[in-house]
C-alpha cells in the first residue's frame, strides 16, 4: 500500500476513536473502517494531488479519510436487510450481522456525520474547507450517492432504459469517485476549467467502476470479492450485464475506460499534470 494510504487509515482510526463516546458504537464504526477494502476513493484524492505536483499535506490526508468514511457508511447501509441484505463485506460478516441492525444504522450515521466534522476541523484554509464540504454534501447526498441508491432499489424486478441505469450508476457510485478527483483538484489549487475536466473524468470512471462491479458479481467468486457473488441476479437488480448481456457490458466498460484515458491525456496538455498515477488506477479497472 502507498505510505500515504496508511496515513489515511491511521487518521480514520484516530478521529473515530477520539470523537465517539459510546464504546459499542465506536467498535462498530472501527470494525467496518478497519476491515480494509481497496481504498480507491482516498487513492483518487491523493493521486490527483500528486498528479498536479503538490505535496500530500495533513489536510489532504484528512479529506481522503473523510471520503473513505462516507464510502464505508454507504456500504454498511447498502448491506442492511432493507436494502441489499448482504451477509459478507470486505471478507467479514457485514456490520449488522456482527452488531445488529440498530447499531449498524447508527454506525453509518456516525461515519457520515464524522466525515463532515473531520473536514470542518481539518488543517486547511477556511475557503477550501467550505468548498470541500459543499462538494461533499452534493456528492454524498440527495442528488448524488443517496439519490443513486434510491434509484437502485426502485429499479429492482423490472427492466429500465439504459439512460436511467447510467443516471443511477452516476449517483450511487460516480458521485463519490468524482468527489475524490475534485477534492484532489481543489486541494491542488486548480482552476474551474480543470475541475470540470476532473468531473468529466469522474463521470467515466464512476460508470466504469459500477459496470465492473456488476460484471464481477457475475464472473468472480465470493472468496475473490470478499462479498457474496451472484447477488444482483438473485435480487433482480438492473445492471449492465442484466440489461445488455456480458459481452456488451464488457464493451461498455472498455469504452468508458478508454474515454477516461483520453481525458487524462488531454489534461496533461492543458495543465501541469502528470497522469501516471491516475492512469494506473484506470488501467487497473480493466477486466
Ligand atoms: C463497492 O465499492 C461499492 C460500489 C460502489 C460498487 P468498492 O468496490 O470500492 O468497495 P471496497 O471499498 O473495496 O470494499
Ligand atoms: C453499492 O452498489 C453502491 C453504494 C454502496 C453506494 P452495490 O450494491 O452494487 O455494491 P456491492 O456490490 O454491494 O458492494
Ligand atoms: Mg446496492
Ligand atoms: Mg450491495
Ligand atoms: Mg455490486
Amino acid at each position: 500500500m502507498l505510505p500515504e494510504l496508511t496515513l489515511v487509515e491511521q487518521e480514520m482510526t484516530r478521529f473515530i476513536t477520539a470523537n465517539t463516546t459510546d464504546e459499542r458504537l465506536k467498535e462498530s464504526m472501527l470494525y467496518s473502517v478497519e476491515a480494509g477494502g481497496k481504498r480507491l476513493r482516498p487513492r483518487l484524492v491523493l493521486a490527483t494531488v500528486t498528479a498536479f505536483d503538490k505535496p500530500i499535506t495533513t489536510g489532504a490526508v484528512q479529506v481522503a479519510a473523510a471520503l473513505e468514511m462516507i464510502h464505508t457508511y454507504s456500504l454498511i447501509h447498502d448491506d442492511l436487510p432493507a436494502m441489499d441484505n448482504d451477509d459478507l463485506r470486505r471478507g467479514l460478516p457485514t456490520n449488522h450481522k456482527k452488531f445488529g441492525e440498530a447499531l449498524a444504522i447508527l454506525a453509518g450515521d456516525g461515519l457520515l456525520t464524522a466525515a463532515f466534522q473531520l473536514i470542518s476541523e481539518a488543517e486547511l484554509p477556511s475557503d477550501k474547507t467550505v468548498l470541500l464540504l459543499q462538494k461533499l454534501a452534493q456528492a454524498a447526498g440527495t442528488a448524488g450517492m443517496v439519490a443513486g441508491q434510491a434509484g437502485d432499489i426502485q429499479a429492482e424486478d423490472h427492466p429500465i432504459p439504459l439512460s436511467q441505469l447510467q443516471k443511477i450508476h452516476q449517483g450511487k457510485t460516480g458521485a463519490l469517485l468524482t468527489y475524490g478527483l475534485l477534492a484532489g483538484g481543489i486541494l491542488a489549487d486548480q482552476t474551474d476549467y480543470v475541475l470540470e475536466r476532473l468531473a468529466e473524468l469522474g463521470h467515466h470512471l464512476g460508470l466504469a467502476f459500477q459496470i465492473r462491479d456488476d460484471l464481477l458479481d457475475v464472473l468472480a467468486t465470493t472468496e475473490e470479492l470478499g462479498k457474496t457473488a451472484g447477488k444482483d441476479a438473485a435480487a433482480a437488480k438492473s445492471t449492465y450485464p442484466a440489461l445488455l448481456g456480458l459481452a456488451e457490458a464488457k464493451k461498455a466498460l472498455a469504452t468508458e475506460l478508454a474515454q477516461a484515458g483520453t481525458l487524462l491525456t488531454d489534461l496533461a496538455q492543458t495543465a501541469t499534470f502528470n497522469p501516471q498515477a491516475l492512469q494506473e488506477v484506470v488501467t487497473a479497472l480493466a477486466l
